[in-house]
C-alpha cells in the first residue's frame, strides 16, 4: 500500500466529534515499514492528539526512530499543514530533507521538506553549552 492510500484509509478512523475535522497521517520509516495515525480528540480539548503524533507513536512503539517520508490528508480546501507542535515532533525523527506531502481528500497535494516547514528548528545543538 502507498503512503497516500495508508493515510487516506486511516483517516476514516479519526475520532473528531468536536472539530469534525478528520486527519490521516502515514509515514515511511527507515526499515521501509509504514506507520499510520489519525487525530484522536477529547472532551477536554487540549488532550486531543494529532494524526502525525499518532503515526510517530506507532513508529516508535515498533522500535523505529527514523522517518523518511510523511503524508498527511484531510478534507480541507487547501492541503492540510501539520501544526507547529507536530512539525517539531516530526523534526525529532526526520532529517531536514524529509519530504512531507500535504493533501486534500479532493486530490490536491503540496510537498515541502521538514526544513521548509520548520526553519530554525530547536535542536540538540542548542544545548551544547549545558
Ligand atoms: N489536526 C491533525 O491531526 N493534524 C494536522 O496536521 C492539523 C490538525 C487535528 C487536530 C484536531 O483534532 C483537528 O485536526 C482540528 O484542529
Amino acid at each position: 500500500m502507498s503512503l497516500s492510500e495508508a493515510a487516506r484509509t486511516v483517516r476514516d478512523n479519526a475520532y473528531a466529534p468536536y472539530s469534525n475535522f478528520k486527519v490521516g497521517a502515514a509515514l515511511r520509516a527507515a526499515s521501509g515499514g509504514i506507520f499510520i495515525g489519525c487525530n484522536v480528540e477529547n472532551v477536554a480539548y487540549p488532550e486531543g492528539t494529532c494524526a502525525e503524533a499518532g503515526a510517530i507513536a506507532a513508529m516508535v512503539a515498533a522500535g523505529e526512530t527514523e522517518l523518511l517520508e510523511v503524508y498527511v490528508i484531510a478534507d480541507s480546501p487547501d492541503p492540510v499543514t501539520p501544526c507547529g507542535g507536530c512539525r517539531q515532533k516530526l523534526a525529532e525523527f526526520g532529517a531536514r530533507d524529509v519530504k512531507v506531502t500535504m493533501a486534500t481528500t479532493a486530490g490536491s497535494e503540496t510537498t515541502l521538506t521538514l526544513a521548509e516547514l520548520l526553519p530554525g528548528a530547536f535542536s540538540q545543538s542548542h544545548m551544547d553549552n549545558t
